[in-house]
């Protein structure tokens, strides 16, 4: 099973600041060093974190995998178009969400999706959609030629007991479906070193997870020591 790191929030750091750092490419670097088989990040519409310079900047230097999130939008498809990354998700955007809520209604949005597949496929993107793990969610994604599914793990990552073991159920019969019908099944959001394990254990046939927050996270907890160090040693007589 490989891991995707998504950097957004290395670049709302950033922006927050309106700073120069950090830098999504040195953390992209990290990430690699780390393990992570590839690298994700969403450009939104209203470029809140990631900016199109960080995406240019990605696809030079990358030396694996960069799987862009984005939504079905005619301007941000030009871009992937131009920039090509190794994969693209296809994501619901809206532009008051914290974060991606819900998955992507692939069954409502067929009409829509359809021509966006199909461009970003002949560029050689391969494609993802990130839908709620439903079997006719999972269907309408092979029928619109995606090669993969991302099943949105949010709602199992919110609920506690019967109820996520419920969704745990929800996620494992779509994974099996996906598998069975020939899609590349990952798996993403929310996920963190607290619920990953319960989930891995109860879904099968994983390709990749899309992890991001609660690695960006832990990221500052595990080097907040090594940062004060070094500002301190800047202020030794
Ligand atoms: N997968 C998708 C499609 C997402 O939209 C996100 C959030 O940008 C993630 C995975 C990662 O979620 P999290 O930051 O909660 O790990």
């Amino acid at each position: 099973m490989k891991l995707g790191v998504n950097i957004d929030h290395v670049a709302t750091l950033r922006e927050v600041r309106g700073a120069r750092y950090p830098s999504p490419l040195e953390a992209a670097a990290l990430c690699r060093q780390g393990g992570a088989d590839s690298i994700t990040i969403h450009l939104r519409v209203d470029r809140r974190h990631i900016q199109d310079a960080d995406l240019q900047a990605l696809r030079r230097a990358l030396t694996i995998p960069l799987n862009l999130e984005m939504a079905n939008t005619p301007e941000i498809v030009e871009i992937a178009l131009t920039e090509v990354p190794e994969e693209v998700c296809l994501v619901p955007e809206k532009r008051e969400e914290l974060t991606t809520e819900g998955g992507l209604d692939a069954v409502g949005q067929f009409a829509a999706l359809k021509p966006t597949i199909a461009r970003l496929k002949e560029q050689g993107i391969a494609v993802s959609l990130f839908i709620e793990p439903t079997l006719s969610q999972v269907d309408a994604a092979k029928a619109l030629g995606a090669q993969m599914v991302e099943l949105h793990t949010g709602t199992y990552c919110d609920q506690e007991g019967a109820a996520a073991e419920a969704e745990l159920e929800r996620l494992a019969a779509a994974a099996r479906h996906g598998h069975q019908i020939g899609l590349r099944v990952n798996a993403g959001h929310s996920l963190n070193y607290d619920n990953l394990t319960a989930f891995l254990k109860a879904v099968p046939h994983l390709d990749t997870l899309n992890i991001g927050h609660s690695i960006v996270a832990r990221s500052v907890m595990v080097g907040m020591e090594q940062a004060v160090r070094e500002i301190k040693a800047l202020m030794a007589p």
